[in-house]
């Protein structure tokens, strides 16, 4: 570990709660403020990791077993850590991630119902230990969010009632996770207007790191 270090935020939730869109709000936010912003998303954002989120989305991918989908995204994340985020850290810099190992105990430890504690031990390896600063976790119900996609669908209906029991474990992991973390995870109310979650992050970011907006350099072991 070295002294100097940036800051590690990351966006989760569940499908369709927003994640993607306040994640890139916040990072136009924080470069509008100065800041130098190191985008990623998890699975992805390198040519390894890239090429296992396919394996891992490919919908004729039927056949794959749960911990085999376990390991494809511990590796990718590995991957990530190595080659992008920690560097990017020890450079100073803000690193904004959309999806981190919260995901993988949401869906995989929650959703997927695989033990819980072997999926904190892969999350271990997966993040080499790298734990995010704070961590956005978007709380929509998942009927919410159904009733967002059939609006912008116009009428169709693709979500099932088995994807909805689905998303509602992911989503009572993710208050798990909350509950569990105060300090690290953040939990934010996803049935607001865009603008208004967009406010209700920026203000606690501010809240939380304000020395570093006060013009410290970041870094500093301050923070
Ligand atoms: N607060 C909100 N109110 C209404 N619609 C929203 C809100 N946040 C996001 N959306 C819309 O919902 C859809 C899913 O948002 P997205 O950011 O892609 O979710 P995620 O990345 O979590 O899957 C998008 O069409 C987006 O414009
Ligand atoms: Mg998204």
């Amino acid at each position: 570990m070295t002294d100097k270090r940036g800051l590690f935020i990351t966006f989760e939730g569940c499908d369709g709660s927003g994640k993607s869109t306040q994640a890139s709000l916040f990072i136009a936010q924080l470069q509008q403020s100065g800041f130098t912003v190191t985008a990623l998303r998890d699975p992805g954002a390198n040519a390894i990791s890239e090429r296992i989120r396919a394996i891992l989305l490919d919908r004729q991918h039927t056949e794959m077993s749960p911990w085999s989908e376990l390991l494809l995204y511990e590796a990718a994340r590995a991957q990530m850590v190595a080659q992008q985020i920690k560097p990017a850290l020890e450079e100073n810099r803000i690193v904004v991630c959309d999806r981190f190992f919260d995901s993988t105990t949401a869906y995989q430890g929650y959703g997927r119902q695989l033990d819980l504690q072997l999926v904190e031990a892969a999350n271990r390896m997966g993040s080499g230990g790298l734990l995010p600063d704070l961590t956005c976790i978007i709380d929509a119900d998942p009927r919410l969010i159904r009733k967002r996609i059939v609006k912008r669908l116009g009428g169709a209906d693709r979500m099932e009632s088995a994807g909805l029991a689905f998303q509602e474990r992911v989503r009572q992991g993710y208050l798990r996770i909350a509950e569990a973390e105060p300090l690290r995870v953040a939990l934010i109310p996803g049935d607001r207007s865009i603008a208004e979650i967009q406010r209700h992050i920026w203000q606690l970011f501010v809240s939380r790191f304000q020395r570093i907006l006060t013009g410290r350099d970041l870094g500093e072991g301050e923070i």
